[in-house]
């Protein structure tokens, strides 16, 4: 069993009131307010080291954490810590990652559609690779790097026509998707880096099918696919492509409906493809982002009002919702919750989570059976680790939440709750308007 295949973070511990990192999730609560992201440090470095494990036997395969998934700098070290590269695709996480004294020849820079100006950067940066995702992103990296004296190590993007079964907004390798070259067109750019793009460096190929996936046969397609790929260019070209980026995607455990594979069936099923199409590839990268990050978050939420529908369901509220986590209105996500002050209650009943947002579809979690809750109460969210933060908005004008990472008993603010002052520090008014 790895971390991704558990609901909850491992040093989460039932005492009198629940508690993760050897902190009382109320205490917390209370210390740093709610809403309120916290990290289990342990859980985090727990699944760098069962990634690490599942491909021990494979030196070649090189880590890089997927930072869209949540990217803040003290984050950004642990992972750098534990030896992995970084998956950036903006400006923002560039220059995150590279504040954080993270060495920028472990950075790849992916993205459909990157600026002139997150070009610059990359470059200034000296990130390690860019994955190119279309011909006029080539011509574009290809004269800013001509501009600036500079050669950049490229991957290609391509669409390996591999569907997953998750939802289709997550859903990337299909053939009709907005990410990468269609197969019909490899030849195409490769011709163009070969006789007219002198400042860019054809590695290798990157391709990434999805997300919250399940299935690992899709990872042995996709490495088939890249791996003849890389055979064919070499005949019609004669060149030597030495490096394949699979992408990430491995799921993680929501609910109890969730059955994610463990890294080690990812793992081989990545390796079994790359023994048996004998990759000579000098570096294989991997880009997991939720399965790295998601167990290890939980959201503390404080209990309000609620309602009783006559004849039909009752709603709790709490203090956070759709901003501090989009993921439910967004694509239907599922939850588990329990809690934190309630343990060993059994008197439970049924009810809707609802956000504090404006919005009929802010539900954070539908029918779930809780102890009965009061105002007041604090209800702890599982598996928030990942795509909740980094997709946070301030919708309604609300300050977004704070994020502490736990560990042995301690906690440490990570990412400071946004004040008021904070909202409106960006805003200008015009002279015309002033009084
Ligand atoms: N590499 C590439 C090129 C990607 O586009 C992504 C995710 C990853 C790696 C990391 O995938 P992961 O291991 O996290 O599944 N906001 C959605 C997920 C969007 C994923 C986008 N790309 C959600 O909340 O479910």
């Amino acid at each position: 069993m790895s971390i991704n295949q558990s609901i909850k973070p491992v040093s989460v511990e039932e005492k009198e009131n629940l508690t993760i990192g050897g902190c009382d999730l109320v205490d917390l609560a209370k210390r740093y307010g709610t809403p309120l992201y916290v990290i289990d440090e342990a859980t985090l470095r727990g699944i760098c080291r069962d990634y690490k494990n599942a491909f021990k036997n494979y030196t070649n395969i090189k880590m890089m954490y997927a930072s869209k998934a949540l990217c803040t700098s003290a984050i950004v070290r642990i992972l750098d810590e534990e030896g992995f590269g970084f998956d950036t695709v903006s400006a923002g996480e560039i220059y995150t990652v590279f504040k954080s004294g993270v060495d920028m020849a472990k950075v790849l820079f992916n993205g459909s559609n990157k600026s002139e100006k997150e070009i610059e950067l990359a470059l200034e940066c000296n990130v390690g690779r860019f994955s190119v995702d279309n011909f006029y992103e080539a011509e574009l990296l290809n004269k800013i790097s001509e501009e600036k004296g500079k050669k950049a190590d490229i991957l290609l993007r391509i669409t390996p026509g591999i569907e997953c079964h998750t939802h289709d907004y997550i859903q990337t390798g299909q053939i009709d998707s907005k990410f990468g070259f269609d197969l019909s067109q490899v030849d195409d750019i490769v011709g163009l880096i070969i006789n007219k793009y002198k400042n860019l460096n054809l590695r290798g190929l990157h391709a990434h099918i999805g997300s919250q996936i399940f299935e690992t046969q899709s990872y042995y397609d996709e490495v088939e696919i890249l791996v003849k790929e890389i055979a064919r260019i070499k005949a019609k070209f004669g060149l030597n492509l030495d490096e394949i980026n699979i992408g990430g995607g491995l799921g993680v455990k929501y609910t109890d409906a969730d059955n994610p594979p463990s890294v080690d069936v990812l793992a081989d099923a990545v390796t079994r493809a790359l023994d048996k199409f004998a990759v000579e590839a000098k570096t294989i990268y991997i880009e997991p982002g939720r399965s790295i990050i998601s167990t290890s978050g939980v959201t503390l939420y404080t209990v309000g009002s609620s309602k009783q529908v006559p004849n039909g369901r009752k709603y709790v509220a709490v203090d956070g919702g759709m901003a501090d986590n989009p993921r439910p209105s967004m694509y239907q996500a599922k939850y588990t919750a329990q809690v934190a002050n309630k343990i060993k209650f059994d008197e439970t009943e049924k009810v809707t989570i609802a956000g504090r947002y404006c919005e009929s579809g802010d539900i954070l979690i539908e029918e779930i059976e809780l102890p009965k809750l009061e105002a007041g109460d604090i209800l702890c969210v599982y598996n928030t680790g990942a795509y909740n933060y980094s997709m946070a908005s301030n919708y309604n004008r609300v300050e977004k939440p704070a994020m502490v990472l736990v560990n042995n008993s301690l906690s440490d603010i990570i990412v400071y709750r946004e004040t008021l002052d904070n909202l409106i520090s960006h805003d200008n008014i015009p002279d015309r308007l002033l009084r």
